[in-house]
């Protein structure tokens, strides 16, 4: 690029930036993924490296993102709340380490640095003062220097003790993250839809909304939880040398502390606890999207020292993103073997969870409706682990212009019989039994392995039976006329005759296979 073009490119990303943030910590309504997000600061970050004169005091880079709001009082920390650099894979892990090693080894070899790893948990950083032992104050993080005081909201949080017994320090100010567990998110959610309302996109913005009342009994009543991790201020305590001493400090003060942080010795170990937590993401019952590694020994960190935005003796590992945000084509419905009509969204391809994905479902009517997701929204899409991609919701400041809300078909796109929803059901069904959709499915069912087993006989090949007419339900299969077959494409003698065998095969499978196979409703 020339000069002038990186110079905009640069003032274009920190725009972009810069209001992402401002969606992201003011209005609570972010518009891109935090994946997406992430993409903008690492290329920002990319050209002013390779540009060192660019950089500005009041680049997004050199800055704690976040401010208060005007809604709720602001408090000035007495301690700054830091931002956190990011490491997005093990090679940018394993080079902090290799800086940390530079900045405090002499020269001769490596020295012994201990790390604690700690899950990141994914929701809204949070000061907490006592003083005297009683709880008395609490304080988003906002720009880091001043947050909003959320005292009251906090205060409804059972995880957050109120007083803190005889022999506390005189002042101490516990830091830690507001989340929403995945059963409160989960319920939360399923009030908003049964109330015709829009459900939350995730648990860290439901965790935002409920903090950001300013009735504090309705935070109250959408359980919020809390993992400390970190102190602020703290005067007249004992005197700490490790954060692992500060961790068990605020557990005995009866704080919660994750107890899946672990204290390590080398960056090895440090990696091998990432792949650990990064494999097991979706055993725990909130969201977590990395890990925060520390420096144990505090003595290191006052060494260490921090940048304008972050310490140098932190980092957060993050995992590979969930979710992202990709445009919505469409909306259709595909029918399954039982005549379920289930509502997907057609996406622009994008990313996610380890594969591009192009289609996620929609669950059903009521679920559209409430998410009031338009085909030319820009989607929310998430695909965790092996569970299929959904997606969550629209970015509402995106929605073109004159959009209109979807409607469900009143006919099945396979065989055009009317569609029926049975008056207390959430699922629209086409009953017409000699659908080819449904035939499709319950063919495909029929000849899988966890049923009949019948090897070759796959979605493929049982769209071409159906559509030569050589079958229209799972008993045709034992009665097919091979001769129609042979001087197709496709169906040379050996397959045929491998088929045919599979099929003769299939005829030995036991009873319950065969229920299996049949999937009759009900018959569990
Ligand atoms: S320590 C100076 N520990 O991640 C260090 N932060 O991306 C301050 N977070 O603002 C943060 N889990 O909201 C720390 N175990 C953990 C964390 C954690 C989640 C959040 C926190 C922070 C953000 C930085």
């Amino acid at each position: 690029m020339a000069d002038l073009e990186v110079e905009q490119r640069v003032e274009a990303l920190r725009d972009e930036i810069r209001e992402h943030n401002r969606r992201y910590y003011e209005l609570d309504e972010p518009t891109i993924s935090d994946a997406d997000y992430d993409d903008l600061v690492r290329e920002l970050r990319r050209l002013e490296e390779e540009f060192p004169e660019l950089i500005t005091a009041d680049s997004p880079t050199q800055q704690v993102s976040g401010r208060a709001t005007t809604t709720f009082a602001p408090v000035v920390h007495q301690v700054p709340m830091m931002s956190l650099d990011n490491a997005f894979d093990e090679g940018e892990l394993r080079a902090w380490g290799e800086r940390l090693q530079r900045r405090i080894g002499e020269g001769d070899g490596p020295v012994a640095i201990g790390f604690v790893c700690e899950p990141k948990i994914d929701g809204l950083a949070i000061s907490i003062r006592y003083e005297g032992g009683r709880f008395v104050q609490a304080a988003t993080r906002g720009d880091g220097r001043t947050g909003e005081d959320v005292t009251a909201n906090i205060a409804t949080l059972a995880d957050v003790p109120k007083s803190l017994g005889a022999g506390a320090p005189a002042v101490l100010e516990v830091r830690g993250e507001v989340y929403m567990s995945h059963p409160a998110f989960e319920a939360l959610n399923a009030g908003q839809v049964e109330r015709g309302l829009r459900p939350f996109v995730n648990p860290r913005n439901a965790a935002a909304g409920a903090l950001r009342q300013k009735d504090a009994s309705i935070t109250a009543s959408r359980e919020l939880s809390l993992w400390c991790y970190q102190l602020g201020a703290i005067e007249g305590g004992p005197e700490l040398r490790t954060h692992s001493e500060t961790l068990e400090l605020m557990r005995s003060l009866g704080f919660p502390v994750n107890p899946e942080v672990r204290a390590v010795d080398t960056i090895d170990d440090v990696l091998a606890y990432c792949r650990e937590r990064q494999a097991a993401r979706h055993d725990l019952p909130y969201e977590i999207d990395g890990v925060v590694v520390k420096v144990d020994d505090l003595a290191l960190r006052a060494q260490l020292g921090s940048t304008s935005k972050a310490p140098r003796w932190a980092i957060a590992y993050k995992f590979p993103p969930e979710e992202r945000t990709t445009k919505l084509l469409d909306i259709q419905v595909s029918v399954g073997r039982t005549g379920r009509a289930t509502p997907y969204a057609v996406l622009e391809p994008v990313f996610v969870g380890g594969v591009t994905v192009s289609q996620a479902t929609l669950h059903n009517e009521d679920q559209v409706r409430a998410k009031d997701v338009r085909p030319g929204d820009t989607v929310i899409v998430r695909r965790a682990g092996d569970v299929i991609p959904e997606v969550l919701g629209a970015v509402l400041a995106d929605r073109p212009e004159g959009s209109q809300p979807w409607v469900f078909p009143r006919h099945c796109p396979a065989c055009g019989a009317e569609l029926v929803r049975p008056e207390g059901e959430a699922d629209t069904r086409c009953v017409n039994i000699a659908c080819p959709a449904r035939a499709l499915g319950s063919i495909e069912h029929f000849a899988s392995r966890g049923a009949m087993d019948i090897e070759g006989l796959g979605d493929k090949r049982i769209r071409q039976l159906l559509e030569l007419g050589l079958v229209r339900d799972v008993a045709d299969i034992y009665s097919i006329d091979w001769e129609v077959l042979r001087p197709l494409d496709g169906w040379g003698e050996v397959s045929i005759r491998n088929l045919q065998a599979a099929i003769e095969a299939s005829k030995s499978q036991p009873l319950p296979r065969l229920l299996v196979g049949l999937n009759i409703r009900h018959l569990g």
